[in-house]
């Protein structure tokens, strides 16, 4: 599938830099394009109907509720959750694990019991956990990787024990590394975790823009993820999670908005999603990402995995022959997402990042927020580039040529690598 050029005169961005030769945005991953049509929601919330959700008795309120509150519907659609109250809206996948660890795995995992994440885990499915792990004296358990193909090692003969002997009560995984672009086997993780009685979080940020979704297939207990990755503002996450765990699980953030009787020295709560959303919320990114999980249904979601899938494809038969280059992940597209990890020898991805910037090629360098993966694999950093919806075939072409010079230009400096040095702003 090839959405062509004609899809760039959706995202506005490309119009304010056309005929420069110097926009080719490959960094995705850390943040996507937005599309006129999220723009102009954005703007008609401000424009047309500026209230507050959820209180007043007027009309052009009662517009912003349904519009708001219309949203989770559209959200629910798009990973197939069974109901649209358990959606809940955050900030970005971060908060939503820090949600999760402060309610539900604060609550109901206890001290000496574990918690099971991977080695190629993002920071913000990391130190929500760290932190928890420290404050409830709760162990933290790691499934290695296998540094040559980017797969997890796990048994699965063997998991449902391993599980048990570890007295783990959670699993929090990512479905696709941000670095490897790893798809992990979230559905066979989950069935044998549920045998054992084990919760499976699962991190959808890399995964909910570029793969069609069903949180039901995957056996998820609860999925994160953001807008801003999808097309959407920035500021608005979603957590999704079964309603029978979102109704038992203690409050987050408390004030406003969230209570159901308040006395002066205790209060009660509304029922989810709203007890987890306090005080005003992010109404505007709300009703942009509405329109951007629109935007993407619209496009189709296989559509959208069968466009990135050629693009990795050809990316990586455009840069294997430069010389010292070697790609991280599984070699495979089957098996991976449209980011495409990388370093060359001898040669500082900072330097490989400021090059490419100044023809044009925006690219990400440095640990992506996934420092503990790095050290196991035993590289300071690296270099990545990230497809999205509008990336065409001549993206490739450009950032493969430029890529071919700055190789060129740096393989003649020696460069001593050195981590301190370029994983620094890269947190
Ligand atoms: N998590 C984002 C990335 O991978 C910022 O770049």
């Amino acid at each position: 599938m090839d959405f062509g050029k004609a899809i760039r005169k959706d995202f506005p961005i490309y119009g304010r830099y056309a005929g420069t030769g110097l926009f080719c945005y490959l960094d995705s991953a850390a943040t996507s394009l937005k599309p006129r049509v999220v723009i102009d929601a954005v703007k008609e919330y401000y424009e047309a109907y500026s209230t507050n959700v959820h209180r007043a008795a007027y009309s052009l309120a009662e517009r912003a509720t349904e519009e708001y509150e219309g949203v989770r519907a559209m959200v629910a659609q798009l990973i197939h959750a069974p109901r649209a109250d358990e959606i809940i809206f955050t900030r970005n996948t971060t908060e939503s694990f820090n949600m999760l660890a402060r309610t539900y795995a604060e609550h109901f995992i206890k001290t000496g019991e574990g918690i099971l994440l991977t080695e190629m885990e993002h920071h913000g499915n990391l130190i929500p956990w760290q932190e928890l792990a420290r404050r409830k004296g709760i162990t933290l358990h790691f499934i290695p990787i296998d540094s040559a193909t980017g797969a997890l090692v796990w048994d699965a003969a063997t998991f449902g024990t391993f599980l048990k002997e570890r007295n783990i009560k959670l699993i929090s995984l990512t479905h696709v590394s941000n670095v490897l672009g790893t798809i992990n086997p979230i559905a066979k993780i989950a069935a044998i975790a549920h045998e054992a009685g084990v919760i499976v979080a699962v991190d959808g940020a890399q995964s909910a823009p570029h793969l069609p979704i069903n949180v039901q297939d995957l056996g998820a207990d609860f999925f994160a993820f953001s807008s801003h990755k999808m097309l959407g503002p920035t500021g608005i996450g979603i957590l999704w999670g079964r309603y029978e765990l979102l109704e038992k699980m203690p409050v987050f953030m408390v004030g406003g908005h969230m209570i159901d009787d308040v006395m002066s020295t205790r209060a009660t709560y509304r029922a989810p999603p709203l007890k987890f959303e306090a005080g005003t919320p992010n109404i505007a990114g709300t009703i942009g990402f509405g329109a951007a999980v629109k935007y993407l249904m619209d496009l189709g979601m296989d559509n959208v995995r069968d466009h990135e899938k050629m693009l990795l494809t050809a990316a990586r038969h455009r840069l294997a022959d430069i010389p010292g280059i070697s790609f991280l992940g599984p070699m495979d597209a089957e098996d991976r997402s449209g980011v495409l990890a990388f370093t060359l020898a001898g040669v500082h991805p900072h330097d490989i990042g400021s090059l490419c910037n100044e023809a044009g090629v925006m690219i990400r360098v440095g640990d992506h927020c996934a420092r503990p993966l790095h050290k196991k694999l035993g590289i300071p950093a690296s270099c990545r580039a990230s497809f999205s919806v509008y990336n065409d075939m001549d993206d490739i072409e450009l950032f493969a040529d430029v890529l071919k010079t700055v190789q060129k230009k740096l393989s003649a400096i020696p460069v001593s690598l050195s981590h301190d040095a370029v994983s620094a702003g890269n947190n």
